[in-house]
């Protein structure tokens, strides 16, 4: 695949895609992760003189309608704050414009476009034709086979990967493909439905893999252990089984909770309660990992060559059920394995307990970490090895 930091842009059209699909309230932008990490592309392209258009989706407006709601213009506003102005937004632009007259042109939500969501030949062959050369560095959009990710790259002049896009696929090869070992994943959240082939992809790939939050509900209930009424998938305690055998036979047990944090209702004052696992009431819901847990698993994490992180161990949006989370998120940081986190709710989670700068890389990825992490291909990646 060849890079964007080895083609000469100079008076060039470049288009890139971005992933600037950032949470706005308000006509303002309240997260800027995304943005903050697309801006060394976008200086780095200014810099190689690139006549220069971003494009990007945000949110998931009705195709084909443009809904102010969800307008990339508070991402226009915030990238004329980081670049000293000259960024413009573009409503019109899928059959040509005067794209010299500013600095960047932003073009507007390509999900506004028909035929968008639908990879659509004709739209695609649009946006090709706006540039001299597309730049794919939208990894958090890189599963996701779109005009705007996939079709325009088979039709441009030349397709290349940003710089972005580069750094997350070598961040995640590294700690996947040739880690240091242990390898240990953790893989948190409320669903073993929603992470299931994370689960087992990773289970045949890892030394050590920790579940959490909801997830380590469906596993307490499949060594027998009363689970209240927390959350769990009682459908899905055949494959926790199965998982919990193939781990064992891998050498690398699935730890399951020996003691955890209940409350009676899903609620900010619910009060917190320290159960052995064995001692849940009819009444409880499990909303966090017991501290002797959160040390035997800090214990592992400790040793670890490799981390993966994925979702949450408990409910850490409540102060009184996020120790677990935060004892984990510590134990990453004291570490000096490789470490890899990604997903918004772990980013929510890395934010909260400052530790940005103690993990070696943070994905910008939600869906497209989980379908890395499940061993498939990026559409939006593969089509750049066309030439
Ligand atoms: C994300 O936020 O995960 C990406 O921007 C993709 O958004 P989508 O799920 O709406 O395609």
């Amino acid at each position: 695949i060849r890079k964007m930091q080895d083609l000469d842009l100079q008076g060039k059209r470049v288009l890139i895609r971005q992933d600037l699909n950032v949470p706005v309230k308000d006509g303002a932008v309240t997260s800027d992760a995304r943005i903050r990490a697309s801006l060394p592309t976008i200086k780095l392209a200014l810099d190689k003189g690139a006549t220069l258009m971003l494009m990007s989706h945000l949110g998931r407006p009705t195709e084909g309608e443009s809904d102010p709601a969800f307008s990339l213009q508070p991402v226009v506003d915030y990238l004329n704050k980081a670049l000293d102005g000259g960024v413009v937004l573009a409503t019109d632009y899928l059959n040509g414009f005067d794209v010299s007259s500013a600095k960047v042109t932003v073009l507007e939500n390509v999900r506004f476009n028909k035929g968008e969501k639908s990879d659509d030949e004709t739209l695609a062959k649009q946006y090709a034709a706006l540039c001299d050369v597309f730049v794919m560095d939208a990894f958090g959009t890189a599963h996701r086979a779109q005009a705007s990710t996939h079709g325009v790259a088979k039709f441009a002049k030349e397709a290349c990967a940003g710089p972005l896009l580069s750094a997350e696929l070598e961040a995640l090869g590294k700690a996947l493909d040739n880690p240091a070992r242990p390898l240990v994943a953790i893989v948190g959240g409320s669903k073993v439905s929603t992470k299931l082939t994370v689960l087992e992809s990773l289970a045949g790939k890892v030394d050590q893999l920790i579940v959490g939050g909801g997830i380590a509900n469906t596993f307490i209930a499949a060594q027998g252990y009363n689970v209240g009424k927390s959350l769990f998938e009682e459908s899905l305690i055949p494959e926790a089984k199965r998982l919990m055998q193939a781990a064992k036979d891998n050498n690398g047990e699935i730890p399951v909770p020996t003691d955890v944090v209940t409350g009676t209702e899903f609620s900010e004052l619910t009060p917190a309660a320290l159960k052995a696992v064995d001692s849940v009431d009819d009444a409880d819901m499990i909303f966090d990992i017991g501290p002797e847990t959160a040390k035997a698993l800090a214990a592992i994490i400790k040793k670890a060559g490799t981390i993966v992180w994925n979702g949450p161990v408990g409910v850490f949006e409540f102060d009184q059920f996020g120790e677990g989370t935060r004892a984990l998120a510590m134990a990453i940081a004291d570490s000096d394995a490789f470490s890899i986190a990604g997903g918004g709710d772990t980013l929510a989670a890395v934010d909260k307990y400052g530790i940005e700068d103690k993990v070696s890389y943070i994905s910008t990825g939600g869906g497209a970490f989980l379908e890395f992490l499940e061993g498939k291909t990026l559409p939006a990646v593969a089509i750049l090895d066309r030439d």
